[in-house]
């Protein structure tokens, strides 16, 4: 485990754990967490290594809070604007080139529900509570959340949870499909990291495309995105992965995946 900061990380063979480490603090996400998390994203981007990444929260109550609201206080629109449209923790998370899987191990709120959002797979301790809270702030989700949360669980229940502010609990997260599995607290972080192994022993190159093509289909029209998937197919078929997936298949033996 790296030095003790705001965000820690372990490496798991072939996963990487970060961790968000202000539990006292429930984790919201401060700038030097924000800084810290991109700062590592990057280094788990160019490490060939690490295959899947899993985040989540330090200590047995909160994913993440959201954003620092200690922030808020005194920041011009010009200095907010400024925070917003630099390069974001979503878009980092988004565009990340691996598979991402968010372990909510609490409270999951605001930006704390944008960045598990933002993440590929979303699994969900039994104790956890998501929602988007900012109308008690009188503001509006500045990480994706109004755009995000419709495709994922429909306008109706978005508007629900982002009109009302409330809170709901993992099971209802399940229901509406905010999460994809529940799993008792205890074992959140054990699951979240046998899930990661199991898809890190997969082919990079095509978890790699196949993410870019679902980020299509979440962005364009359908025919954009079958163009895209035909593109991309284009391209894993020319990959060494695909040649040696094909031959391991044939010659009856597991494949050796090296991500060219
Ligand atoms: N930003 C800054 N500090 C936060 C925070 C946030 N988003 N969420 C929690 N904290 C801090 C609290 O201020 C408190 O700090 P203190 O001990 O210095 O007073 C500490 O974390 C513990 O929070 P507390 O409210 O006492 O814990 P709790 O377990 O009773 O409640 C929450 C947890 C998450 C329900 C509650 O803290 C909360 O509603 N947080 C704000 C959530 C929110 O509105 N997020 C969207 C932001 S846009």
């Amino acid at each position: 485990m790296s030095a003790s900061s705001n965000v820690l990380k372990e490496v798991h063979g072939r996963v990487a754990l970060l961790v968000i480490n202000r539990p006292e603090k429930r984790n919201a996400l401060d700038s030097a967490t924000r800084a810290r998390l991109l700062d590592l994203l990057d280094e788990l981007r160019a490490d060939a290594e690490v295959r899947v990444v899993v985040l989540t929260g330090a200590g047995d109550k909160a994913f993440v809070a959201g954003a620092d609201i200690s922030e808020f206080e005194g920041r011009s629109p010009i200095d907010q604007f400024r925070v917003m449209s630099g390069r974001t923790v979503f878009d980092a998370v988004d565009s990340f080139p691996k598979p991402v899987i968010a372990a909510l191990n609490g409270f999951t709120l605001g930006g704390g529900c944008e960045l598990a959002m933002a993440c590929d797979i979303r699994l969900a301790a039994d104790t956890a509570k998501l929602g988007q809270p900012e109308v008690n702030l009188g503001i509006i989700p500045g990480g994706g959340g109004t755009q995000r949360l419709p495709r994922l669980v429909g306008a109706g229940a978005a508007y629900k949870l982002l009109y009302t502010g409330d809170l709901i609990g993992a099971e209802e997260a399940l229901r509406i499909g905010l999460v994809d599995e529940v799993v008792p607290a205890a074992e959140l972080r054990a699951r979240a990291l046998a899930l990661a192994e199991s898809i890190a022993q997969k082919s990079p190159v095509a978890l790699q495309l196949i993410k870019e093509a679902v980020r299509a289909s979440l962005r364009g029209t359908l025919d954009e995105g079958l163009k895209q998937e035909t593109t991309l197919f284009g391209l894993a078929f020319s990959s060494e992965d695909k040649a040696e997936g094909v031959a391991a298949f044939l010659g009856k033996r597991p494949p050796e995946f090296k991500g060219r």
